[in-house]
């Protein structure tokens, strides 16, 4: 899917944190969004992902404008097509790491466990291989990066929202991440990125200066 962002603005608390930000995120793409801390990567990328509203200009998913989606359309949008891999994660504490990356809801009272095969297959590529049943409160901040990653590969996601992914993992396991996230991208997602990580903005296709 496309996301394209027009002269976007945003202010928190009085402050103007995006001024006039134009972006466009193309399929098959990895777009990085780097800058200074503080200059609103963050910021950008949870307007672009629908989870933050815009002061000023539009937002836009394959042309059609989404700006002033209501909350059942932003919620089919991140049910449908998003992921989300985000510094606070977004991962339930007290839910197994099979279940955090399947999602499977109750159907008629009872848990749907997702396709096996394919969770055997992210927990591989995630470095998760045998704690499907550990609580995902054990995990390490790298270790449920990692498990949001996982989520979002199950999902197969249109577009991935991704903040400071490689910010605490050790060489090989940041190596392996941003592999995979190009494997998305060259499987046609739109692929989003903020981040300092030269390894990772080297990968991406697109860089986007943020508040230049
Ligand atoms: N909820 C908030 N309340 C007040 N100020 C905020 C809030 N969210 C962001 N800001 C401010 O907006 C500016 C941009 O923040 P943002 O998190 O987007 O930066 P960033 O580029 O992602 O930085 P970093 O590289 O450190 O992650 C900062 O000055 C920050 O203090
Ligand atoms: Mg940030």
């Amino acid at each position: 899917m496309l996301i394209e962002g027009q002269d976007l603005s945003v202010s928190i608390g009085g402050r103007r944190v995006l001024e006039s930000e134009t972006i466009s995120c193309k399929p098959g793409m990895m777009t990085a969004l780097v800058g200074p801390s503080g200059c609103g990567k963050t910021t950008l990328l949870h307007c672009l992902g629908l989870l933050l509203p815009v002061d000023q200009g539009r937002i836009l998913i394959d042309g059609d404008d989404v700006t002033k989606y209501s909350t059942v359309a932003r919620r089919h949008f991140w049910r449908d097509h998003a992921a989300f891999i985000l510094q606070d994660y977004g991962i339930m504490d007290d839910e197994s790491i099979a279940f955090n990356i399947t999602m499977g809801v109750s159907l008629l009272g009872k848990r749907v466990t997702g396709n096996q095969a394919r969770l055997v297959e992210v927990l591989e590529q995630t470095g998760l291989q045998g704690r499907e049943n550990e609580l995902a409160s054990h995990l390490s901040g790298g270790e449920k990066q990692r498990l949001a990653l996982a989520r979002a590969i199950y999902k197969d996601a249109s577009i991935l929202f991704i903040d400071e992914p490689t910010a605490s993992l050790d060489a090989a396991n940041r190596k392996k991440v941003i592999e995979l996230f190009s494997d998305f991208a060259m499987r046609g997602r739109t692929v989003i990125v903020a981040t300092h990580d030269s390894e990772m903005i080297n990968a991406c296709g697109v860089r986007h200066e943020v508040g230049s």
